[in-house]
């Protein structure tokens, strides 16, 4: 049995859940007023997948503005990459593809990226729709999953997927 450590950033506007997201899966919990990020926050999680147990070294990153340009200090060297949008705020799709170019070009070669559609229980809401960001994701070859951090739906699949398809040692 093999013992990984996996360092993983989130990247995405701010609001959208990062932390949220985190949250869930590091504590399983939910709190309908979080504090905005200032800089970054680390956590880490580990889990089983397969048989193999891996430890996650979570960068969750601030999404305000101010923050930008920290971002390459937590993507740089990361093997995978969580971007977030929310379902119901389409100018947060749009950075969802600023964020996948840069990465393309700043980032690791072999970074593992997924995409989340955070908020995803807000369905009355929503302004993104599952087949465009689906879509999308194929084409680029992300993971893609819509994800609640409030329901928990999805939050834990999101971080399997990662591990499965991390590239071999
Ligand atoms: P920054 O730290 O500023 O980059 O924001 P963030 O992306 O970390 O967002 P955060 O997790 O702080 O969540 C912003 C707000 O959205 C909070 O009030 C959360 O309670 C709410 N929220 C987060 N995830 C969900 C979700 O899945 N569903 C709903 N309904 N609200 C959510
Ligand atoms: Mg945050």
């Amino acid at each position: 049995m093999s013992m990984r450590d996996v360092k993983l950033c989130l990247l995405g506007d701010s609001g959208v859940g990062k932390s949220s997201l985190v949250m869930r899966f590091v504590t399983d919990s939910f709190k309908p007023a979080l504090e905005s990020t200032i800089g970054a926050s680390f956590m880490t999680k580990t889990v089983e997948v397969d048989g193999n147990t891996y430890k996650f070294q979570i960068w969750d990153t601030a999404g305000q503005e101010k923050y930008r340009a920290l971002a390459p200090m937590y993507y740089r060297g990361a093997a995978a990459a969580i971007i977030a949008y929310d379902v119901t705020r389409e100018s947060s799709f749009k950075s969802v593809k600023s964020w996948v170019q840069e990465l393309r070009h700043q980032g690791h070669p072999n970074i593992v990226l997924a995409i989340a559609g955070n908020k995803c229980d807000l369905e009355d809401l929503r302004e993104v729709r599952l087949k465009d960001a689906e879509d999308y994701a194929k084409q680029i070859d992300a993971l893609f999953c819509e994800t609640s951090a409030l329901t928990a739906v999805n939050v834990a699949d999101i971080f399997t997927k990662i591990c499965k398809k991390l590239p071999s040692e």
